[in-house]
């Protein structure tokens, strides 16, 4: 396990850390970038598309989608990117996947597929509130595959903000795995805010457990955290 901590107090320089490594990697050829959405991504896009990073060459995969809800849709995964990334930052191909696909569970398999196809360079990430990394919620394996989940009401709760209501949010969504997720090369976490203290916490002791989904990346040899939570690492 090599987790490296980065404790950065002060969140626009913890946001500048992040289109540092982001740029490091793409000046040592990195090409395939996992994407990730949520609140915690907001400014490091904004960041992005205010750089001069050239990702037309890139291709992204993005970890989640809601399922039943469009493409167009205000709240989709999809509109997400093109509004905070994509269409101030082209790249050359981009991957969601299709969360209205008329077989979702067929949708999934062939999302996986495409990623056993390719290899992700970095992967960013975010963690639910509940320590859920993609839409993998507590108890997912850490074997799983991209597959279809029943979000729990907690993660429903968290994402009710981006919506009308908590009845709008999806009970559904398609995700990658746990071990597509940590077939990357390297892992970027994110983690911003006391509502992510808990699962940082329980990552930083050191103990991998599938009740928090994020301690699956302490298998992983490569992983940066970068966080504005003031925290002791204990082993
Ligand atoms: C969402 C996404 C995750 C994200 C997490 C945290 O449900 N599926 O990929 O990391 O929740 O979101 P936020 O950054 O808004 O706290």
């Amino acid at each position: 396990m090599t987790l490296k901590l980065e404790i950065w107090k002060n969140q626009n320089e913890l946001y500048n850390r992040a289109v540092e490594i982001i740029s490091e990697q793409l000046m040592s050829g990195a090409k395939t970038f996992g994407l990730a959405t949520g609140g915690t991504m907001i400014p490091l896009y904004k960041n992005l598309r205010n750089s001069k990073l050239d990702f037309s060459h890139c291709q992204s995969v993005n970890l989640d989608e809601y399922v039943g809800v469009s493409k167009d849709h205000p709240e989709s995964y999809y509109t997400f990117m093109r509004s905070h990334l994509f269409d101030a930052k082209p790249f050359k191909v981009t991957n969601i996947p299709d969360g209205v696909a008329e077989d979702i569970q067929k949708e999934s398999k062939a999302y996986e597929n495409l990623l056993k196809s390719l290899t992700v360079d970095l992967q960013i990430l975010g963690v639910g509130e509940n320590g859920h990394i993609g839409f993998n919620e507590p108890g997912t394996a850490f074997t799983s595959e991209t597959h279809v989940v029943e979000l729990t009401t907690s993660t429903r709760e968290a994402n009710a903000r981006f919506f009308q209501s908590i009845e709008e949010v999806p009970k559904l969504a398609i995700t990658m795995g746990i071990s597509s997720i940590l077939r990357a090369e390297c892992i970027l976490l994110l983690a911003i805010g006391e509502k992510k203290r808990p699962a940082i916490e329980a990552l930083l002791k050191g103990k991998i457990t599938e009740d928090i989904p994020v301690t699956s990346i302490l298998q992983h040899s490569n992983v940066i955290l970068l966080t504005d939570l003031s925290i002791e690492e204990e082993g």
